[in-house]
């Protein structure tokens, strides 16, 4: 998730935080590098754009790396910053699932890494979707966040998919409503032992009105 939300912010910097913004158009896993603390940097500007706040695209050759290449930009060279969003969709899956995007000795359904990670939630099957070698597995409901942003992100309507901000905003909120519910749970008990209040049996706290809110 460190990784997930740390490249979510490096990101940002390139489409939200310069003038002209920077698409770097080879978001990969390769392309992100992990310090010893296994904090991520985005790496590799080799393909970079810029792209200046007046021009909505800028039309070019397609480069980029098979599998992670938005559809629009792929049939039309029409690129902007909500390419590198999909290509972020697709490392999301990547790292959640430890498959590759594209990979033809899978089976037939299972090929294309998105259609598969959509079909799987879709049949709501999303647990079978985690990596089984992962060490460390996030708890439940910050997994199936950080999959909805992922698919929020392939969206093939390039303007559905949110920008970079609002992906940091989504995943942040989880990790502060997975450190809220800690917080309750220890103060739930507490009460209990206590005889004290809990703001769980009054309902107060509208957790889950927020979450679905975002979809
Ligand atoms: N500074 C670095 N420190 C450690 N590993 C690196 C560094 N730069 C690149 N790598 C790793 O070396 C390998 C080759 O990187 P390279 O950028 O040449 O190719 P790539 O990322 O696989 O493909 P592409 O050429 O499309 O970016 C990758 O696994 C990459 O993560
Ligand atoms: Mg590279």
């Amino acid at each position: 998730m460190n990784i997930i939300l740390g490249t979510a912010k490096g990101l940002a910097y390139l489409h939200e935080g310069l003038e002209p913004k920077v698409v770097h158009r080879d978001v990969k896993a390769s392309n992100i590098l992990l310090d010893q603390h296994w904090n991520p940097k985005v790496s590799d500007f080799g393909l970079a754009k810029l792209l200046c706040s007046e021009r909505s695209y800028v039309t070019t050759r397609v480069m980029g790396t098979f599998g992670y290449v938005a559809p629009e930009y792929a049939s039309s060279g029409m690129l902007n910053e909500k390419s590198d969003i999909y290509s972020f969709g697709v490392l999301i899956m990547e790292i959640i699932s430890g498959k590759a995007p594209v990979d033809y000795t899978r089976p037939p359904g299972e090929v294309n890494l998105v259609d598969w990670l959509k079909t799987m939630v879709g049949d709501r099957k999303s647990e079978e979707v985690v990596d089984p070698r992962m060490p460390m597995k996030p708890s439940p409901k910050a997994f199936k966040r950080a999959l909805l942003v992922a698919i929020r992100c392939v969206d093939p309507d390039a303007r559905k998919r949110p920008k970079m901000g609002h992906v940091i905003h989504m995943l942040e909120m989880d990790d502060l409503l997975a450190r809220e519910e800690c917080k309750l749970d220890r103060d739930s008990s507490a009460s209990h032992s206590s005889g004290g209040y809990n703001p769980r049996e009054e309902g107060s706290l509208s957790r889950h009105d927020h979450r679905t809110r975002w979809y």
